[in-house]
Parts: C-alpha cells; structure tokens; sequence
C-alpha cells in the first residue's frame, strides 16, 4: 500500500521552464508509484500580483497539460486546481494567524521579490504567500515534498508552524520533510549563471529554457550559455558557475555523474560539451512537446481537474476540521 504522501505544487505564471522541470515536477514523477501523490496548480498563488484573469485561466490549463506532458499519471496522482479544494484558503488564513511578521520577513524569496515591486508599493500577498503553502502542504498530511532549493525555506516555515500549532492545541498536523533532489535543485539562468532560472528574466529570454521553445530556438540558448575562459569541463559552482549548470542539467537529463561527464569532456572544448547539452535538451524539449499536444485539450483537462478536485476535498476538509476544532471554532 502506498502510505507516505507526497504534494507539491506550481504557480501558473508563465509558461513552465526546464528548472521548473528539473528543480520539481522530474523528481515528483520518479516517486508517484511509491507514493499517495498530490500535484495541484497553485493558481491562488498566482493572484499574489494582479493578474489578467483570462490569462490565469488559460495558464491552469497550459499547467495541467504540460503536468501530463511530463510525466505525470491522473490513474496515479491526483491532479487538481488549488481554487477548487476552499479549504486552502481557509487554513491559509488560520495559519497566516500563528506566524509572526519576522518569520515572514525573514523569507528570502520575499525579500527578493518585493525589491522589484517596492517602487508602488509591496503587495501584501507576496508577504503571507508562504503561509498558504503551509496550508497547501499540511491539508494532504503529507509526509514529502519536492520543490526546488527556492522552495526550501517555505517548507522549513511549514514544519515550524505545524509544530507550533501542535504544542499549542494538541496534536493535528502531520510533519512533512522537504525532498531536494542532489543534482538540478537550482537550475542558473543561461546568461546569469549567479541568478535562477525563472519564468520571467526581465530581458529577453535569453537564459531561460521554456519547455515550449522552439527546439531551434532552446539549442540555440544552450549554445550561447555563459560560461568561463577555464576551458575544462568540471563541476566547481563558484568559480565556474556557468559550467556547472550545463553540468547539472545534462546529469539530471541524462542520470550520468560529473565524474564520467568530466573524463568524457577531458580536452574537449566547450563548444562540443554544449553540442551535447543542447542535442539533451533538444530530445527532451521535443518528446514533452510532443505529448503536450496530446493532452491539450479542455475537455480532458477538466474532466482531471474535476475529478482530481474531488479526489482531494474529503482528506481536505478532515484536516481542516481538526485544525479549527482544535482552535475552538466549530
Ligand atoms: P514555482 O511555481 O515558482 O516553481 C515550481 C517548482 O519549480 C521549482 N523551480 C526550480 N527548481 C530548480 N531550478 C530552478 N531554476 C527552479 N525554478 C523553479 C520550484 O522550487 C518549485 O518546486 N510556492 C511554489 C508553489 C507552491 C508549492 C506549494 C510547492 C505553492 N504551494 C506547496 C510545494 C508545496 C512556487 O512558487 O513554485
């Protein structure tokens, strides 16, 4: 019987990227037969910023097709939209309630964030934003889950405020770990090795693969990747960032270790390291792709998201219930 619980979760804003891919949704799909697995489409974390909503309807079903494109199984996961279990917001708001301002502030994606909005004013969304994750993540008593290194400290805050809440009002939520897969868990934007890959990179797209590139396009992206004037392909993330990036996405592509990638690459060039990395890439860009087609289709998407909504709920309002009966509330 699969007995631990795994979940985890994307925001739908902008189309997905290879970190998104590498960092996460990858290391979910390797563990949905061992696990009870949840993956939901974070779409009220989506509206933290103002957001067009036709856009962020459109961006949920782009989410769930490229979910199945990669890998993920609707007979095993259940796939559902995070606006369609309303228990997410209603813990969300309990929890906003045992967290303390300097908790929040300490966040580092916070921090990062509210810089580039700090001109108009910072949304308060993007302040609690990590409280709803700790709802996200403590509804399903899940005991894993996989996210990228940006993610960590989020997850860490979760078993904080699970502890707190337990000492406090007697035993209700499970206590999850994090999973950081070893290699890929921050992917560099290509032009930028010092930055993540994200969704948006403020300039061109340069340094960002989306799985939707062009195939063209994405080789090229690789080709023109930043790099060192060391000339050896080695593994070292401070003083050959750039390197070590191509390192890791062709390792967690591939499952090949540096060692092997470093002696295959023994006086060769970067030249042909990239030619290698970008024909990975090329092949897993065109497969995902290739199924995307596939599964986008609205009809299918909602018939997943409407039964995935419904898979998720009982276990969701248990939980919820034992939250606000522990605080007194009804
Ligand atoms: P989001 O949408 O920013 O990213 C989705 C997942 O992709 C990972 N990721 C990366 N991993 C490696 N390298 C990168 N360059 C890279 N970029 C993104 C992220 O770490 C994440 O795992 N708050 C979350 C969504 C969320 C969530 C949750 C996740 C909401 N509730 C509950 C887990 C559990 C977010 O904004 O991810």
């Amino acid at each position: 019987m699969k007995e631990k619980v795994m979940l985890t979760g994307v925001r739908p804003s902008g189309n997905l990227t290879l970190g998104n891919y590498l960092g996460a949704i990858k290391n979910f799909v390797d563990r949905q037969e061992t696990h009870k697995s949840y993956i939901f489409i974070a779409d009220l974390h989506a509206i933290t910023s103002p957001k067009d909503p036709q856009k962020l309807k459109e961006a949920v079903y782009n989410c769930v097709a490229m979910y199945l494109a990669c890998g993920i199984d609707p007979s095993k996961t259940i796939v559902f939209r995070q606006s369609d279990v309303l228990e997410h917001g209603t813990l969300g708001f309990i929890m906003t309630f045992q967290t303390k301002m300097g908790e929040l502030n300490r966040m580092t994606q916070f921090k990062y964030k509210s810089q580039a909005q700090s001109k108009d004013g910072v949304d308060t969304g993007l302040f609690v934003y990590p409280t709803l994750m700790v709802a996200d993540i403590l509804l399903y008593n899940t005991s894993i889950v996989p996210v990228g290194r940006d993610q960590q400290q989020h997850v860490e805050l979760t078993r904080d405020l699970a502890e707190r809440f337990n000492k406090r009002y007697g035993e209700t939520f499970f206590m999850p770990d994090v999973y950081i897969a070893p290699v890929g868990n921050k992917i560099l934007n290509l032009q930028n090795p010092l930055e993540k890959m994200n969704k948006s990179d403020n300039g061109d797209n340069k340094g960002t693969i989306f799985l939707m590139d062009d195939i063209e396009v994405a080789k090229k992206k690789i080709m023109s990747a930043k790099t060192d004037s060391l000339g050896k392909v080695h593994f070292d993330e401070e003083n050959q960032p750039g390197i070590s990036n191509l390192m890791s996405i062709l390792s967690k592509i591939t499952n090949e270790d540096f060692e092997s990638i470093e002696k295959r690459f023994e006086g060769r060039g970067y030249g042909e390291f990239k030619r290698e990395v970008a024909e990975v890439v090329a092949k897993l860009l065109t497969e995902i792709q290739a199924n995307f087609n596939k599964y986008n289709n609205k009809n299918l998407l909602d018939e997943i998201l409407a039964n995935g909504a419904k898979k998720a709920q009982p276990t969701a309002r248990d939980t919820l219930k034992r939250a606000t009966k522990a605080l007194g509330l009804n």
